[in-house]
């Protein structure tokens, strides 16, 4: 059913754990099956310098937390807002269909972790 990205990222995902002082932390769950991700990043001018996750959730949830934390890394915080499910899943070259809803976790939870980010700072 999967690809051999999606295997590779599942497998072997990126980034995984905390940031200890995180400046920013999400949240984003898939109220159809209860999967969730908890994203933590860390800000440096304006971009994230770093950002870990941890899944609980099928393999496709794994597999789109793991590219879309490659995606964010190093993107200025008003691009990783943008990030979209579709992104997510072309760096995965693709999901099957049924398992789309499943990258819907990763763009949820990096704009929770970005205002969470905002209310800090007050912005
Ligand atoms: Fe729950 Fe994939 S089945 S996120």
């Amino acid at each position: 059913m999967y690809n051999d990205t999606v295997l590779d990222h599942f497998q072997n995902p990126r980034n995984t754990g905390e940031i200890e002082n995180a400046d920013g932390i999400g949240s984003a769950g898939n109220p159809t099956c209860g999967d969730v991700m908890k994203i933590f990043i860390k800000i440096e001018d304006g971009r994230l310098a770093n950002v870990k996750y941890k899944t609980f959730g099928c393999a496709a949830a794994i597999a789109t937390s793991s590219a879309a934390s490659e995606l964010l890394i190093g993107k200025s915080i008003e691009e990783a807002e943008k990030l979209t499910r579709e992104e997510v899943a072309e760096a995965l070259n693709g999901l099957p269909e049924k398992k789309m809803n499943c990258s819907n976790i990763a763009p949820d939870a990096i704009r929770a972790a970005i205002a969470d980010y905002r209310s800090k700072i007050g912005n």
